[in-house]
């Protein structure tokens, strides 16, 4: 049985915001420590980062990049990262049970940013676990007032001239976990981030600010939070959080690959109760989607390297994903592409070491895992105007999510070329899938590439034995003909086909 797909530009679901493929840089095992930062590896630059790290970030076309938590910034002083680094305080890391140099803080990810390029923009958040209004303004004030006033003329002593511009912020993390260090009721965090936004909005009106959502949709209190909290916070704030992370569990593949349907509902479930208190409002303001943590993430299995608390950068989270992992993975940036109305702003967690694209060796090699390739094609092909797909799609049962499609599909066109790339999940383990593309409307003649992530052995992994074991290759048999394509999906894929 084949799967179809009707393409019409006429037919749009919105237009992908870069911020789309952003990422997230949190202070949590190696994700600084020997992940961005390493002053003693040989490919380090004058300011500690590793060229060879940022190589890799700027292949992988990361947009926003989230700092410093996460669970760290809800106990973290963002003061103990400033100033002259011989001078700053070791701290208890609490959310990680680890030790906190503060070799690395504000000015170093100001550095990082502007070292991986114009695009990569930054989004701070603040911590709202330990702290409130008082700190969250002084840090903005420091951050990006030009000059003149006792916090920013410390900017400016500790070298840095020119304010950072900071625009994007998140108003605390996961504030609806049990596990946050300093957790609240939806009306206690809901009016501290009121009160904390509104006091930021008199600093600059302009900011743009994410108030906590759940941290999954599976929270207790998912719906009835994001509900109370924007009660408070509707006028103030430009979005709400989204926090999700998959697993395979109990050896369930099939339910494993369909975890985009968890996205897919957790996403219009947030966008229905953020247009219902908009309603009751009766405001004419739409309030977007951050989905600020996203990625597969073994939770549930034993860190297997040795640690021990309170050490500095630990070996943790650093799963080494597989090629189901990527297709997975390349599911989920579908999810968000086919909500790019809504989702304006997502995270990749994290960007190195931990849950990442992009693994190193202290002292050694940078080299990408197989979910580095989803991310990198999904940024460099999925810009424009995400089409809106009519899909028929054999299905199958699924003991989490009941009848899914085999085919999860997308399709983006770029405005000024009228190139249409179709991004394409084939969640059959063993049999391939025929697909038919009508893409009479579309425009296009050519088929400028069908790329696959798929192996013979769907657990293949990069590592630092073998870092180039799973690379995309090239698909055999896919034809464009009187503006239909024809292509089979092998099993347990990700395709990317790319027409002009
Ligand atoms: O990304 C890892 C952790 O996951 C973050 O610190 C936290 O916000 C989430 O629970």
């Amino acid at each position: 049985q084949s799967a179809k797909l009707v393409l019409d530009p006429a037919f749009t679901v919105g237009t992908v915001d870069p911020r789309l493929f952003g990422s997230f840089v949190e202070h949590l095992g190696r994700c600084v420590y020997t992940g961005i930062f390493e002053p003693d590896h040989p490919c380090a630059d004058e300011s500690g980062l590793r060229t060879d790290v940022l190589d890799l970030v700027r292949e992988l076309g990361v947009t926003t990049i989230r700092y410093p938590g996460g669970n760290f910034v809800s106990g973290y002083r963002w003061e103990d990262g400033t100033g002259p680094v011989e001078e700053r305080p070791r701290r208890l890391d609490l959310a990680w049970r680890s030790t906190e140099t503060n070799r690395f803080g504000l000015g170093e990810y100001i550095a990082f940013l502007r070292e991986v390029g114009p695009q990569a923009e930054p989004m701070m958040a603040v911590n709202l676990g330990t702290r409130g209004v008082a700190e969250a303004l002084e840090l903005q004030e420091y951050a990006n007032h030009p000059g003149g006033t006792a916090l920013s003329d410390r900017r400016i002593a500790h070298g840095d001239k020119d304010p950072y511009g900071i625009k994007l912020w998140c108003l605390g993390n996961e504030m609806d976990g049990p596990w946050q260090t300093g957790h609240k009721t939806a009306e206690e965090y809901g009016r501290l981030a009121a009160e904390t936004a509104r006091a930021m909005r008199q600093f600059d009106p302009g900011v743009e600010l994410v108030a906590c959502g759940s941290s999954n949709q599976g929270m207790p209190t998912f719906a009835a939070w994001e509900a109370k909290v924007l009660e408070e916070t509707y006028d103030l704030v430009d979005y709400i959080s989204l926090h999700s992370y998959y697993e395979e569990r109990d050896g369930d593949r099939d339910s494993f690959l369909a975890s985009a349907v968890d996205m897919e509902s957790f996403i219009e479930n947030v966008v229905a109760t953020c247009d219902h208190i908009g309603a009751r409002l009766k405001s004419k303001k739409k309030i977007n989607l951050s989905f600020d943590e996203w990625n597969v993430w073994y939770m549930n299995r034993p860190n297997p390297h040795p640690v021990t608390d309170w050490q500095e950068a630990p070996r943790l989270l650093e799963d080494v994903y597989s090629v189901t992992d990527a297709v997975v993975f390349g599911s989920l940036l579908i999810a968000l592409l086919r909500h790019a109305d809504r989702v304006t702003v997502a995270c990749l967690a994290q960007l190195v070491n931990v849950i990442a694209p992009i693994m190193t060796e202290p002292g050694g090699p940078a080299w990408r895992q197989t979910t580095f390739y989803p991310f990198a094609q999904a940024s460099a092909y999925g810009r424009g105007r995400v089409l809106r797909t009519a899909v028929e799609s054999p299905v199958h049962e699924t003991a989490a999510y009941g009848e899914v499609p085999l085919l999860h599909t997308t399709a983006v066109q770029d405005e000024t070329t009228g190139a249409v790339t179709v991004f394409a999940v084939n969640r059959h383990q063993r049999e391939g899938l025929p697909l038919e593309i009508d893409l009479r409307a579309a425009g296009v003649s050519t088929l400028v590439e069908h790329s696959v992530l798929a192996d013979a052995d769907p657990e293949a992994r990069n590592t630092l034995a073998e870092p180039e074991r799973v690379v995309p290759h090239p698909a055999r048999g896919t034809a464009l003909e009187g503006g239909v394509l024809r292509a089979t999906l092998e099993p347990l894929s990700w395709n990317v086909i790319r027409l002009g």
